[in-house]
This record gives structure tokens, sequence and C-alpha cells, in this order.
């Protein structure tokens, strides 16, 4: 049974027998004898959405989650029974509905081996305090079955043996195993039996998980009101899981700006304006890229959002506008309170059209956050959200903001209890008028959503970006995030690098932790090691608490400088690897980071490994994560992969170590790969790209590459202007060649590849482009490794 639910308890109630059943289209009702129904939803061939009522009467069936672009569809859908069960057919799955109670058991249609099935199934307790039921829902942990995902939960990938709540919250200096933190992501992947399939509990409420934890056999979830409603997601590849939940929750809505994936410079807090220039000045003269640079809290009146403090920024625009000229884009930092005051014309306005949040019996939400006593706007309203959005027009039309930060809206409180709103709090959830209790979790998502429809508007014709702290699962197709306050020490470093996997497998790729820690302050070597891990986050930014010390690139000596120098420069020479990777994201729901048991879950080695993951497609990293290390000891995935240092090929499937120097890391480029590069700029757009740098890993067999590209910013890319290139690579002993797809409309303006051939096993003595021999003399050829070529060829063939 499932314990501590903290309410009324009054004890467990169960679904009776199946008294009748309907069909309607792809709904599927069973209404048992004691009123309990179960409408079951065939979305697509591998996705059934479970959804019980106790009473027979559903709720109004809406969901900030689900995104409307969701694919919906199927090949085969019928409905048959026996003596025992329903029995629900699609083209991926078998599904057993037990007329006595019930309870379900999800089978693979092709091999019909047991997916998943209920242990007591759906049950619930009714709520005295708060009517309505606690849902619960238990079923079996298959043996040596193991969990992953959950979003921002700060411990070892697999999740096996542990319970979780999920009730977002503002968790300064968190660290390892601290539950909950910020982020609501109640969907998890399961794994047996080299098969795979997710849970995506879509409930607001304050909702929990336990992995085999109660008991061992059993997992089961739960939350303190609304209704059991699920989506039981198959693979059996966990990669397509993941892909079918992000297509259910939703991509991003665009490509974010190629400088977005640049790296960013921010603590608490640059200011006056003087300090900021110092800052940006000292990353040029250093030749350090950078793409942003942030503004925290200080740059307001008294915190008040939406002003600037004429003391310190007299001048913003102007300020904007030099910052810009020399490469940098201005962050701002918003939060949702609002302060009480009356001659601050956001707090008049949200006051005179009633769009703060309040108390049950009448009285205003009141708070202190940063500039004490606040209001907060209900961002669950429509017209809030409007409203809000609209107030960016002065800081991002005007001003010339690139791109805004909202921070605090779990929604946190100061010196209150559960540092959050009180469960009494009204809110209109979209005209589905509800407490506190069912908003919390949506609320930042909610904010964050209003916030990019700002900047969505006032930016255009330039892509939005926003960054946001609280989601709930759906966030992702609005802003960006980061893992909030943690702290400089090693462990962090890890647990950084735990979190920005499991977001990526929860749907959530553009993700990224406050690099060398937010709280107290680094040496200069875990700086640098947490930089190496950082340039392969998909969002990569220093941030600080400002109160220990600097946590600039060159605050820890020249020796690190360097080595930070170096990595970030890796980082801009792979934009177009990562921006390609995203745009996989963008497009299919690919995560952009993989760890390893999404990379491989075939393998059972990757199961429990936490440190190692691919970048992308084709690389593979692994961070450093403690002090005086000269290399670790890592597992290499199954196949052939080059050092990226040296290129020395090593074979995977083992636990290996490998050199890494303060100045190195462990990274590995997969055979076979083509790996697009920039030159070095300091920032997006500094140069003109005049040569695409092609990384060509030899393999004796076939792989295949892609690079895609686009106008940088913009939505022309919608209209079919980018440009997608795809690879495909076949190695012989004596033969290499390389054909290339062209799509799209947009025209890049660089007119050469510099190809750049590692481990090439035989020295090329003949090159034909599109079936001509070239001379050597026009190709550039270097040695054998690096050649010129035009970009336009077809197929490119190197022979010995
Ligand atoms: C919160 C944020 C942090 C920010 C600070 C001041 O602690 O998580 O990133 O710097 O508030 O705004």
């Amino acid at each position: 049974m499932i314990l501590n639910t903290e309410l009324e308890y009054k004890g467990n109630l169960f679904p009776s027998k199946i008294v009748s059943y309907e069909k309607n289209l792809n709904v599927l009702s069973f209404t048992c004898t004691n009123g309990v129904v179960l409408q079951v939803t065939v979305r697509r061939d591998s996705i059934l959405r479970f959804r019980f009522s106790t009473t027979g009467i559903f709720e109004n069936d809406f969901s900030y989650a689900i995104t409307k672009y969701a694919s919906r569809g199927y090949n085969k859908l019928e409905v048959t029974e026996d003596d025992a069960n329903y029995i629900i057919t699609t083209s991926k799955l078998i599904c057993r509905i037990s007329k006595l109670d019930l309870r379900t058991s999800i089978y693979d249609a092709k091999d019909k081996s047991l997916i998943c099935e209920d242990e007591l199934g759906f049950h619930w307790e009714e709520s005295y305090e708060h009517g309505g039921d606690v849902v619960k829902m238990s079923k079996t942990s298959q043996p040596g079955e193991s969990y992953y995902g959950l979003g921002d939960k700060p411990v070892d990938n697999n999740l096996k043996g542990k319970r979780f709540e999920n009730w977002a919250t503002d968790s300064y200096a968190y660290g390892r195993d601290t539950d909950p933190i910020y982020k609501t992501i109640p969907f998890y992947t399961a794994l047996h039996n080299k098969k795979s399939y997710g849970i995506f509990f879509d409930n607001t409420f304050r909702s929990f998980f336990d992995f085999s934890h109660e008991r061992r056999n059993i997992t089961s979830f739960w939350a303190q009101g609304g209704e059991m409603n699920y989506y039981f997601i198959y693979g059996p590849e966990m990669s397509d899981v993941v892909v079918n939940y992000t297509d259910l929750t939703g991509k991003p809505h665009e490509m974010p700006a190629l400088w977005t994936l640049g790296y960013h410079q921010c603590k608490w807090s640059y200011y006056p304006e003087s300090n900021v220039k110092e800052v940006t000045a000292k990353f040029r003269d250093l030749k350090i890229p950078c793409d942003a640079i942030y503004l925290d809290i200080d740059y307001m009146e008294g915190f008040r959002c939406f002003t600037w403090s004429e003391e310190y920024f007299p001048n913003p625009k102007r300020m904007v506008k030099e910052l810009a000229d020399d490469g940098f884009k201005t962050i701002v930092i918003i939060d949702p309170g609002i302060k009480i005051d009356m001659d601050y014309s956001v707090f008049r306005e949200g006051l005179e059209k009633d769009y703060f949040c309040k108390r049950a019996d009448g009285p205003y939400m009141k708070g202190k956050v940063w500039p004490g006593e606040c209001y907060f706007p209900d961002f669950t309203n429509p017209e809030v959200r409007e409203w809000w959005a609209n107030l960016f027009q002065e800081l991002v039309e005007d001003i010339g903001v690139k791109g805004v930060w909202n921070d605090m809206n779990e929604p946190a409180v100061m010196d209150v209890p559960g540092k959050t709103f009180p469960n009494d709090v009204r809110h209109d959830y979209d005209g589905n008028q509800c407490s506190h209790r069912k908003a919390h979790n949506v609320y930042g998502m909610q904010m964050a959503r209003a916030t990019y429809q700002g900047l969505k508007k006032f930016s255009y014709p330039k892509r939005p970006f926003v960054i946001t702290r609280a989601a709930y699962s759906g966030t992702q197709r609005y802003t960006s995030s980061w893992t909030g306050d943690n702290i400089a020490t090693w462990d962090h470093l890890t647990i950084a690098n735990l979190q920005a996997q499991r977001m990526c497998m929860s749907g959530f790729s553009f993700i990224g932790s406050d690099i060398g820690g937010f709280a107290e302050q680094p040496n200069g070597e875990l700086y640098a090691r947490w930089i190496q891990l950082g340039i392969f986050h998909p969002f990569c930014r220093t941030h600080s608490s400002g109160d220990h010390g600097d946590q600039e690139p060159w605050a820890f000596g020249t020796a690190i400088t360097d080595v930070v120098r170096k990595f970030i420069e890796i980082r801009y020479q792979l934009l177009p690897y990562l921006y390609t990777a995203f745009w996989r994201y963008a497009e299919e729901g690919i995560p952009i980071l993989k760890s390893l048991v999404l990379y491989d879950q075939h393998d059972p080695h990757t199961h429990y490994r936490n440190d190692e993951f691919i970048f992308g497609e084709k690389i593979l990293a692994c961070p450093i994560t403690g002090p005086n290390q000269t290399g670790r000891r890592m597992y290499i995935p199954i196949g052939k992969w080059y050092n990226f240092w040296s290129d020395e090929v090593v074979e995977g499937g083992t636990e290996q170590w490998v050199d890494a120097d303060l100045d190195s890391m462990p990274i590995f480029v997969k055979e076979g790969a083509i790996i697009p590069k920039y030159p070095i700029q300091q920032y997006v757009g500094e140069k003109t790209i005049d040569e695409l740098t092609l990384d060509v890993y030899y393999k004796e067999g076939k792989e295949s590459s892609e690079v895609y590209e686009d106008a940088t910013d913009g939505y022309d890319y919608i209209k079919g202007r980018y440009s997608l290139r795809t690879f495909k690579l076949l190695g012989k002993k004596k033969e290499l060649i390389i054909q290339q797809h062209k799509s799209g409309k947009f025209i890049t303006t660089y007119k050469t590849f510099k190809v750049s051939l590692h481990g090439l096993p035989f020295k090329i003595k003949e090159v034909e482009i599109d079936n001509v021999v070239i001379p050597f003399k026009d190709l550039k050829l270097n040695g054998d490794n690096t050649l010129v070529l035009n970009k336009e060829f077809n197929e490119l063939h190197l022979m010995a």
C-alpha cells in the first residue's frame, strides 16, 4: 500500500467489476458497478492514455502540458474480449483490462512479452480536507527493471530504489538527493528485458513517484488531487519513448538564435554600467568568446520589474546598443513578484485590472521577495499573460534587450514555512478555476510562457530567448532553463552533469547549470573542470551569487584562463554541430545529450552509468569530477571511438583509463563521424564564415552525418530557407567515399569545405569528385590530412 499521503486517511478504495463498455472511435470507456470509469484513449499505436473517474464524471479535459501539435493517429485498433479481460490491440501494443477490477497489463504486440502490469492498479482515498481524491496507481516492477527521467532530480541516473516528490521548490544551495527542487516533470522511462516504455502522469497537484523503494517489487505514483490521468508510451527503444513524450508535450516552438548557444556570462550582479563594461571589455581583451551578458536584480529601481536604476544605469538604451556593437546581447532578469507601491505603474495597472492572485476569502496573496512585500500576477489567466507579454515592449523593442531570465517562479516567497503561496490561493487555470494545490506546479511555466509571448512579439523578426528556473512538463516549448542555486563543490559538478542528462531525457534539452557553482567559490581547478563540462551543455553560462569573490574566466590566474579559453573556443568551433543537434531536437524531439542508457539500452553496462554522455549524435564526453586528476576511468560505449586529442582509436564495451590533465578532458568521436566546425569567433556573427571545416573520422564501413544551417536568427528557415547536408560515408581498406545530399533553399556564405581527415589508413593516390579526377594542387592537398573542395560536390572519392 502507498503510505504517507499525508491526508485524512479513509482507506483505499478500488474499482469494482466492469458493467459496461463503450467505444467512441479511439476512446474506450469501461464503467464499473461502483461508478468508477476508466477511459482509455488510443493516441497512437504506441501511446495509450488512461484516465479514471471515481464518480463517473470527468473533469474538463484541460492540460498545460500536452501540445496541440502532438501527433495523433494509429494503424490498427481492435477491441476484443475473453472471459476475464477486454483486449485492446494496436500495431505496437496489446493492453488487457481485467473485467474484475480494471487492472491492466500491457504487452509488446510483436513478441507478446509483458511490458508493464498493474499491481493494485488504480485506487484512491477520499480527501476529507479538500474534497476529491488522493489518486494512486501501483505497478509491478519487472525483474531487473530500471527507471530514468523525472526532470531535475539531483540524483544518479537510475532512479531505482528511490522515492520522489513533485512540488516546485526554491532550493537555494540544494545538494545531492535534495527533493523536491525547482521543476516538476512527472515523466519517467523504464527499462527491462531490453525494452523500454514511459509513463507521463499529467497531474499538476503535488505528486509522488516510488520506484521499488517502499516495496521491492512495486513502482507507484500518486497525487494529492485531480485525476489519475497518465500516458503509457511504448518504445521499445528508449529514444523512441523520449521522442514520443516530447512530441506529446512539445518541442521548442522555434530554433534558438545561434548566439544563444554561445557562451554567456552572469553574476549577481554586474552593476553599475561601468562594471558591466569592464567585464565585457575584458572578454574582448583576453580573446575569450562570449555572446551574452546578464543583468541580475540590481539593474532595477528597488527590484521593481520593468524599471531601471537611474543611478546605476542612467541610459540603458545607449548601453545596450554599445554592448551590442561589441557583440554582447544583454539579458535581464524579471521575477514574478510585483512590489506593492502605488507609485509604480506595473503594480497600479495589475491592481486596477484585477490581475493579482487572491486568497480564498478575497484578500490579495501578499508575500515577501527581493522588493519586499509583493503581489503576484496570476499567470494561469490568459488575459494576465497577454498583459505581461505586452510589458516587454519597452525593454525589448525600445531598449534592445535580447533575452529575459525568469527567476523565483516556483513561485518563491521568503520567510514563510512552505517557501511558496499557501494552498488556498485561487487561480484562473485558463478558465478552470482552482486553488494553488493544482496551479502551483504550472505557475512558473505559465510565467515563462507569458514572457516568451512578449519576447516573441517584440523581438520579431528575430527569435525570442527566455530562461526559466521553474518548469512543468511542456515548458520546453517556450524557454531554456538552468538548474538553479547549486554550490561550488566537486559533487555539484557531478550533479550538474546528472541534471542536464536527466532534463534532456525528460524532453527538455535547452539546459545548463551555473558553471562554477552559484553559492560559495570554486578554486581555479574546479572552475576549469566545470567549464569543460559546461561547453557540452546546450545552455552554457557562468553564474555566481557574487558575494564570494569573482567568477569570470580570468579570476583564477592565467593558467586557468588559458584552459577556459581553450574550451570555450572548442564550443564556438562546434557551434554548427550543436546547432544541428538542436535542430534534430526541435524537429523530432531527439535529446541533445544522451545518457549512455539512452544511447545504447541493449548494453547492460550502460544501465547504471552516470558521468559519460553523448553530445549530439557523435561525440562522447565525460567530465573530470575530482581534484588533482590526470585522467579517469570511464565506460566507452560499444563501437570504435577516436580520442579527440590524439586520434588514437579505442574499442568500446569496457571501462578504460583515459588521460586528462587539467587542460584536457575525455572526449571521443564516433568512427565514421563527420563533424562540422566554424572558425573561432569572439561572438556569433563576428566573422563571415568563409569555409566550413569537416572533420572526417575514417571508418571501415558506413556512417551518416548531417549539418543544419540557416540565417542563425529570424524565421526564414520555416519557409524553407535552411541548408541541410547529409553526408554518407563509406570506408573501405583502400578507399573512402563521401556522398553529399543537400536540401533547403538557404545559401551558406562559404563556398568551400576544408576536409580534415582523421585515421585514414592509406596514402591518397587519386581523388575524384563527381567521377572526375582532380589534380592535387586544385585541392590544396596537405599531406594526407586536409584538402579543400567546393561545397557543391555530390561524391568525393579518395583512393589509395
Ligand atoms: C535566485 C536565482 C539566482 C539569482 C538570484 C538573485 O537565487 O536562482 O540565479 O542570481 O536569485 O536574483
